[in-house]
């Protein structure tokens, strides 16, 4: 048994505790959102966020997240509202969209901790792989969704909904194309 605080909710989970959290994320509380890709932590595809750092779950075991903060692109806001999110919508950054969550996750830690990162700054911190090669849609969006901010407060929203539907679309949709 573990207990998790996933998006706000906190959840009871009958696995074995050294079970990847990505699995757990995925087969057990059913957040497709977040994506396998390599298995052993080269690619990104499956960040989240634990307390507020993101990091790939594919490698963690779910026993490492108890107690703390889990956040997955299905919590990154309610309805897709976040500046990061808006800022991929605007640059209509995906391809197959495969990578994109784990992209989104990378691009909003970074925020976090760099509200006006520089191109160096964005290079250094998202290792996110994109086979589709969306990396310079995605630099161009970090830096609208830096512009983007209103206050100096985090652009980090954490929301007790479990899986807001409309939040996941592009979520669903990268499913749809098989993951
Ligand atoms: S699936 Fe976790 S880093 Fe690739
Ligand atoms: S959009 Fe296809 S792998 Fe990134």
């Amino acid at each position: 048994m573990v207990e998790l605080n996933i998006n706000g909710r906190s959840h009871k989970l009958d696995v074995e505790p050294e079970t990847p959290l990505l699995w757990v994320l995925r087969d057990v509380v059913g957040l497709t959102g977040t994506k396998y890709g390599c298995g052993v932590a080269q690619c990104g595809s499956c960040s989240v966020h634990i307390n507020g750092e993101v990091m790939r779950s594919c490698v963690l075991p779910a026993s490492f997240a108890a107690g703390k903060r889990v956040v997955t692109i299905e919590g990154l806001s309610r309805d897709g509202s976040h500046p990061v999110q808006k800022a991929w919508a605007q640059h209509d950054v995906p391809q197959c969209g495969y990578c994109q969550s784990g992209q989104i996750m990378a691009a909003a830690a970074l925020l976090r901790k760099k509200p006006k990162p520089t191109d160096a700054d964005i290079e250094e911190a998202m290792t996110n792989i994109c086979r589709c090669g969306t990396y310079q849609r995605i630099r161009a969006a970090i830096h609208t969704a830096a512009g983007s901010r209103k206050d100096g407060g985090s652009v980090i929203h954490i929301v007790d909904a479990a899986v807001p539907s409309s939040a996941v679309a592009a979520a669903d949709h990268r499913d749809n194309a098989g993951a």
